[in-house]
């Protein structure tokens, strides 16, 4: 059986700035369907191995493929994009600059505008569309620039940041239309963020570059996983003294120090959860919390790229 359709596949690609190498033989593999979270430090080389990805600079070494298309020309037309901050004709309204995109595109003009009632009413503009782009919010001209990349229903999206600068709320709409996209429009997503909480709520997969170089890549959930190798829990009861005399007496466990509200920080050696409540009770010692500590794609992140 012919394995997931690959939507995005990067080999090898590596671009230089002089003698600065700032993506380094990086390979990448986004299934289609994937929210994929390209994730690396300030400088790590993300928004240059995007503009690789979509032939905006050229690329040093490496092949880049979208659905299968090797071609740039060719290959642009499943994608849509925005990179860093989006640039608009800010004295002309949103509809306008999405007239221009679509003249761009090569959108037939007869096609236009049902297209661009269709990607404003996506992205909640329809309202603000006669404004000039120039009076629209950072949010708004995110939802225009995200508005544009939609314009001739493309498969792949990859934003740059796209929610870089936005407040909360604004934040919060961008999530939700991602999420929508991917799910409503079955648009395979690519995203570059620093919002490790964001990529870990909507992504399924991400990669993580430091210095140009892949340090990790693979499903959120595999990753925080395979980099557990202890798992800790903390254990509360009324009765502390207790509770520390038989922690103390219990073995397969490491009691490591005071945990969150008065619990005790246990690392759990050879028991599991269930077995340390067990050798608790029958100790006599009534547990009232007993905590899994879950790790998050920001320990991950941080202990990646340190
Ligand atoms: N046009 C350019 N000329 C020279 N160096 C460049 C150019 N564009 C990027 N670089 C360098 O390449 C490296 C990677 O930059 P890039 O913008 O790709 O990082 P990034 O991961 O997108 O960072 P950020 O999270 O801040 O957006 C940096 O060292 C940067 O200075
Ligand atoms: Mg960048």
């Amino acid at each position: 059986m012919a394995g997931p359709e690959v939507a995005l596949e990067v080999r090898n690609l590596t671009r230089t700035f002089g003698t600065r190498a700032a993506v380094r033989a990086l390979d990448l593999t986004v299934y289609a369907g994937d929210v994929y979270g390209f994730l690396g430090p300030n400088g790590a080389g993300k928004t240059t191995a995007i503009r690789c990805m979509l032939g905006l600079i050229r690329r040093t070494e490496g092949d880049v493929a979208i659905f299968g298309v090797r071609d740039p020309v060719a290959a642009r037309r499943a994608v849509g994009a925005i990179v860093e901050t989006p640039a608009f004709h800010d004295w002309m309204s949103g509809r306008d600059n999405l007239r221009i995109a679509c003249a761009y595109a090569g959108i037939s003009s007869a096609g236009a505008e049902t297209e661009i009632a269709r990607v404003l009413d996506r992205v909640g503009l329809t309202e603000r569309a006669r404004d000039r782009a120039g009076a629209y919010s950072l949010g708004m001209r995110q939802r225009l620039g995200i508005a544009r990349a939609l314009l001739g229903r493309p498969r792949l999206l990859i934003l740059d940041e796209p929610t870089n600068g936005l407040d909360p709320r604004g934040m919060r709409e961008v999530r939700d239309l991602v999420r929508s996209l991917a799910l409503h429009d079955q648009i395979t997503i690519f995203i570059s963020s620093h919002l490790l909480a964001e990529v870990q709520a909507i992504c399924n997969r991400v990669a993580i570059l430091q210095e140009g170089r892949l340090k990790a890549e693979g499903k959120v959930e595999d990753l925080i996983a395979s980099r557990q190798p202890r798992r800790f829990v903390e254990v509360g009861a009324a009765d502390a003294a207790g509770l520390a005399a038989a922690l103390s007496a219990i073995s397969g466990i490491e009691v490591i120090g005071p945990g969150e509200n008065g619990r005790t920080r246990v690392a759990l050696v050879e028991l599991d959860g269930a077995a340390l409540n067990r050798a608790l009770l029958d100790r006599g010692v009534g547990v009232d919390a007993l905590v899994p500590e879950t790790r998050s794609l920001e320990d991950v992140f941080l202990e990646v790229t340190t």
